[in-house]
């Protein structure tokens, strides 16, 4: 099935034609800026361009990042407050005129490497945190997803681990990939300690450059960098909308 993937970030707003049978995206991906305030009004408009630019008119499947239930969303850290228990599905259906279907960005990128990328077949806990504006979470348990586990919102140093070691921190404090690896290597060994997981998966820009920090991680837990690197959001939002279609035609 063909969908349209969206991953709405805090600085970002990007989108993929994606064939969910082979998790793969079909042609190129395109980018625009998140606007700012990242109200419900300007987002919604921004992704009517992403539509307009695609010349889309199918369903539609977008990674929030908030905690989402049932098409709502419930938190807002990197985003206008205004969206706090703003239905995300009907405001985005409205703007495209095509059926939206939405999810937490990071359990949309959990999804996607579970299915195709490096969290394929791996059973036990399985635990995907995203580095990029904020820190997102996904865990799953012999493949099945805890939704909205937002664990990039424990405290670490007196700080949210998010503003403590999100790339966004890293960029903005010009922490070295050394210095900020060490960081990164605290939040995961306080991670392990909580949920002693069997596999960390690292999504997000940060984990293109996995062999930057790699060197100052130091857990008992095997940790990989995504398989579609800065794409599993695109692709597992997609995904995440294959689900919900197919579980409406039962
Ligand atoms: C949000 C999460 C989101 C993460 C990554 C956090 O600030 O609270 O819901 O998954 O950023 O975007």
């Amino acid at each position: 099935m063909m969908i349209l993937g969206v991953d709405i970030g805090g600085s970002g707003i990007k989108g993929a034609i994606v064939d969910t049978s082979s998790g793969l995206m079909i042609g190129e991906r395109h980018r625009i800026a998140t606007p700012q305030p990242a109200t419900p009004e300007a987002m919604a408009q921004t992704l009517k361009q992403l539509v307009d630019h695609f010349e889309w008119s199918g369903p539609i499947g977008c990674g929030f990042p908030a905690t989402i239930h049932h098409g709502v969303a419930f938190s807002a850290a990197n985003i206008d407050a205004s969206w706090i228990q703003t239905p995300v599905d009907r405001i985005f259906a409205d703007a495209t005129g095509c059926p939206c279907y939405v999810v937490n960005d990071a359990d949309a990128a959990g999804m996607a490497e579970m299915r195709f990328g490096a969290g394929q077949g791996r059973q036990g806990v399985v635990m995907l945190i995203t580095i990029g504006t904020g820190l997102g979470s996904a865990i799953f348990v012999n493949g099945h997803l805890h939704p909205n586990t937002e664990l990039g919102h424990l405290k670490m140093k007196g700080r949210i681990a998010e503003h403590y070691c999100s790339d966004a921190v890293r960029q903005r404090e010009e922490l070295s990939w050394g210095k900020w690896g060490r960081r990164f290597n605290r939040y995961l060994q306080r991670l392990e300690f909580l949920f002693n997981p069997d596999l960390f998966i690292l999504g997000g820009g940060s984990a293109q450059r996995f062999d930057r920090f790699r060197d100052e991680l130091h857990l008992r837990t095997e940790v990989l960098p995504a398989a579609s690197l800065n794409q599993a959001g695109i692709i597992g939002a997609a995904l995440y909308a294959a689900s919900q279609l197919a579980a409406a035609q039962h």
